[in-house]
């Protein structure tokens, strides 16, 4: 008879290597019995049964061949939000909060009309619903599947978000934004990363863009303008590289105010301007 704690053990010594072994364990085996992870410290010497052993056992194995945890939970915390992800999304991290921060800031607290652009799993807007529910909020992805991980989210969170399936701008409704706000593709397709850790399995066409990295940063800042209102707000991640040339960027399209946020690792992360008019002095 295998126990909680003899199955965990075990699976903490398949991952060897692992810098997160006993955490990935325990959050597996947790799911697998239905429990929260807490219980499986109260209960150490309760008995799991064959088949959520075997279960367990294949999910380690996954691991173990790198695939990443949230796609073998099916699910990601981000912001207050647990969300559900498949491989069809990126997989939120926690740097992009700073763009959720950052446009929260901004942007003062009545009525506005924002739109993400690229949602994936829907993170970005859903956490901008989640805190400003009475904002007018769009998304939109080119990827049908990842427009479909977003709906199930949005439906099940029950938050109120238009979602459109197109190309960056050119799927939104023809009004003007408040702000457009964005995590696009920005790795070369040469960057090393993508060999390494989480990144291999995640889709490409969320991670990789033209222009070593730079194309859809450039395509979102040449189009913005169009659907920006005056005083509205861009706000674009990027590499923690690539600061400088995406301030550079958007002051040589007409920004002002141009500014770059840091994530909580200290790392350039978001850079934000303004399109000027009537709300710019
Ligand atoms: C880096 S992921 C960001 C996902 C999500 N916003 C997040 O932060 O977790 C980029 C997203 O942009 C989408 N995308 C890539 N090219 C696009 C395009 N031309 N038009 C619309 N969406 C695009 C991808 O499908 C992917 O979901």
């Amino acid at each position: 008879m295998v126990t909680v704690g003899m199955a965990l053990r075990a699976a903490v010594s398949a991952l060897e290597g692992s810098e997160s072994a006993a955490l990935d364990a325990q959050l597996l085996l947790a799911k697998v019995l239905g429990k929260p992870r807490s219980w499986l410290y109260t209960w150490p010497e309760q008995p799991v049964a064959a088949s959520s052993a075997r279960d367990f056992e294949g999910l380690i194995r996954r691991r173990a061949a790198g695939e990443p945890v949230a796609y073998l939970l099916g699910s990601r915390e981000f912001w207050s939000l647990s969300l559900r992800v498949s491989p069809a999304v990126l997989i939120p991290r926690p740097e992009t909060e700073t763009l959720v921060r950052a446009t929260l800031d901004l942007l003062p607290p009545g009525p506005q009309r924002v739109a993400d652009l690229g949602t994936g799993s829907g993170a970005i807007v859903l956490a901008l619903a989640r805190e400003r529910p009475h904002w007018e909020l769009h998304a939109t992805d080119r990827s049908q599947e990842a427009l479909e991980q977003a709906q199930g989210n949005v439906r099940a969170l029950g938050l109120a978000v238009q979602l459109h399936l197109g190309d960056w701008l050119e799927a939104l409704p023809a009004c003007r934004f408040d702000a457009l706000v964005s995590n696009p593709p920005y790795l070369a397709d040469s960057d090393p990363h993508l060999l390494q850790g989480d990144l291999r399995f995640e889709p490409r066409s969320a991670l990789v863009a033209a222009d070593d990295g730079h194309g859809d940063l450039n395509r979102l800042a040449a189009a913005a303008p169009e659907h920006l209102g005056e005083g509205g707000w861009l706000l674009l991640e990027h590499g923690w590289q690539q600061g400088s040339a995406v301030r550079a960027l958007l002051r040589a399209r007409g920004f002002v105010a141009v500014e770059t946020r840091c994530d909580e690792g200290g790392r350039e992360r978001v850079t934000l301007g303004q399109w000027p008019g009537a709300a710019h002095g």
